[in-house]
């Protein structure tokens, strides 16, 4: 394994991630004594900029994106903080580069948050410059690609310099704590897995819905959509986790080599398994909103919705289906996974009905797992037993109070500079999940699928209801 890295090379230091996400979690990791006292940051991008003017453009940042109690130790974390200006498709530009690392091109920790455009440039002026040596991992950020080919392209040109053990994939939902709960949940307790399986299990839905709508991102959104954007990746990553075999140990192969057996059973879809929506104005948290349309300035038939019943083929899960759904300018934000278990083979009590058990998993914004039972009313009983559902409700928070909520890049920064790849997806993933998707995209030509209408503030077009309702399942809200 690599050795921990002792500086951070950062690509896109001045773009939006890097604002929202990057430079607050360096911060925070900081301020928790998280980082090593020798890591330096080197930002890099095509503006001019001293040092001096980078750091108060991270503080600026950071007094922006990360909450007061999170600061501490600013001015320090500042002074890890240097800038080199790099037009990266210009060859001559990384000998400057290699110079202002002087001394730490040994254990280099390399983040690119640039259009992936970019990518193949920067890893021949990284290679050239020596600076992809043997101590030198690289961390991408998505979209990696729009298809399977432009993915591989994307793949292959890293691959020229890094080999797949220093190549840190991001999938920010990888990162969320309630994301790798997903794993304690169903490996840490033996009461889940003899259930988990299409013995017991009805069916999955898994929802990652968002009130937002594409605002300043309608040029690059309407080259993605919906199921590009959302479910190749997180959603894809979601399914697999919930869906895997258990790994014999938490480490990065072992984890990956299960989970793209998952990506690699998904069944095409069939025709009438999806449903693309696109909203139109209308009203979100009480506030008028306009349509993507108008948001986008011209027509087009991008989705911002998609529903989709998902099939793994393989033993477990024969027969259960996983309805996926997200979309943008829903009724509100939440991300969450449904287990809906099959009802009990033979029901002893006459006169009343138990429901199915259901296994809620809460992953944004509120973070609880919730049970649902069947319990007794209390009663003297002179008609038979009446039943009721009863939660068992596990706030996480709650549970583990004191200890700190993190923002999900703070976990794949420090595994980026420990050099653990088992929270990032390996290249066989990525290209499994793009195949799947790529395959839903071409059944949507030949079919002519448009999106659907729905208004902002609705829970998609009417027919992602029918979808599930087809099989008599109603979507969780
Ligand atoms: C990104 C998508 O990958 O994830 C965005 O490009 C989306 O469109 C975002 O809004 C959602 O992330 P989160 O962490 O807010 O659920």
């Amino acid at each position: 394994m690599t050795s921990k890295a002792d500086t951070l090379l950062l690509f896109g230091a001045t773009g939006d991630l890097s604002q929202r996400m990057l430079l607050p979690s360096l911060c925070a990791l900081h301020a928790d004594g998280l980082l090593d006292p020798k890591l330096q940051i080197l930002g890099t991008a095509r503006s001019q900029m001293t040092d001096a003017e980078f750091r108060n453009f991270a503080r600026a940042a950071v007094e922006k994106f990360l909450p007061k109690q999170r600061r501490g130790g600013m001015a320090d974390f500042l002074n890890r903080l240097h800038y080199q200006q790099l037009d990266v498709t210009q060859a001559d530009g990384y000998a400057d580069l290699a110079t202002k690392l002087a001394g730490r091109t040994e254990r280099l920790a390399i983040f690119l948050s640039t259009a992936p455009k970019l990518f193949e440039p920067t890893i021949r002026g990284l290679e050239k410059a020596g600076l992809a040596g043997e101590g030198a991992r690289i961390g991408l950020e998505k979209p990696l690609g729009l298809d399977l080919a432009s993915s591989c392209e994307i793949n292959d040109a890293v691959a020229i310099a890094f080999p797949e053990n220093r190549i840190f994939r991001i999938d920010h939902y990888l990162g969320k704590e309630t994301v790798q709960n997903l794993l304690a949940l169903r490996f840490a307790n033996v009461m889940f897995e003899p259930l988990w399986n299409a013995t017991h299990i009805d069916h999955v839905q898994i929802t990652v819905a968002e009130t937002v709508g594409v605002e300043q991102r309608a040029e690059f959104y309407d080259q993605t959509g919906a199921l590009r954007d959302m479910v190749q990746n997180h959603m894809l990553q979601l399914l697999s986790l919930v869906a895997m075999e258990p790994p014999t140990h938490m480490e990065a192969e072992a984890v990956r080599d299960e989970k793209v057996k998952v990506l690699r059973a998904l069944r095409p879809l069939a025709a009438g398994e999806s449903v693309t929506g696109q909203y139109r104005a209308g009203a979100v948290d009480g506030k008028i909103v306009p349509g993507y349309d108008e948001e986008l300035g011209r027509d087009s038939q991008t989705e911002t919705f998609v529903a989709l019943k998902a099939h793994v083929d393989n033993w477990r899960w024969k027969g259960v289906p996983f309805y996926l759904r997200t979309g943008k300018r829903l009724p509100e934000r939440v991300t969450e996974i449904l287990v809906q278990f099959r009802p009990v083979p033979h029901l002893i009590f006459s006169g009343t009905r138990a429901k199915p058990n259901a296994l809620l998993i809460g992953i944004q914004p509120e973070e609880n797992i919730t049970l649902s039972l069947m319990a007794k009313v209390p009663g003297l009983d002179r008609e038979g037993m009446s039943l009721r559902e009863v939660p068992l409700d596990i706030d996480m928070p709650d549970a583990f109070s004191g200890k700190e909520r993190r923002i999900a890049y703070e976990r794949l920064i420090l595994d980026l500079i420990d050099c653990d790849q088992t929270l990032f997806v390996r290249r066989d993933e990525v290209e499994a999940q793009w195949a799947w998707v790529d395959a839903i995209r071409e059944q949507w030509a030949k079919e002519g699928l448009e999106p659907k209408p729905y208004s902002a503030g609705s829970w998609g077009p009417s027919a992602a209801i029918a979808l599930a309702e087809r099989d008599g399942v109603s979507w969780h809200e």
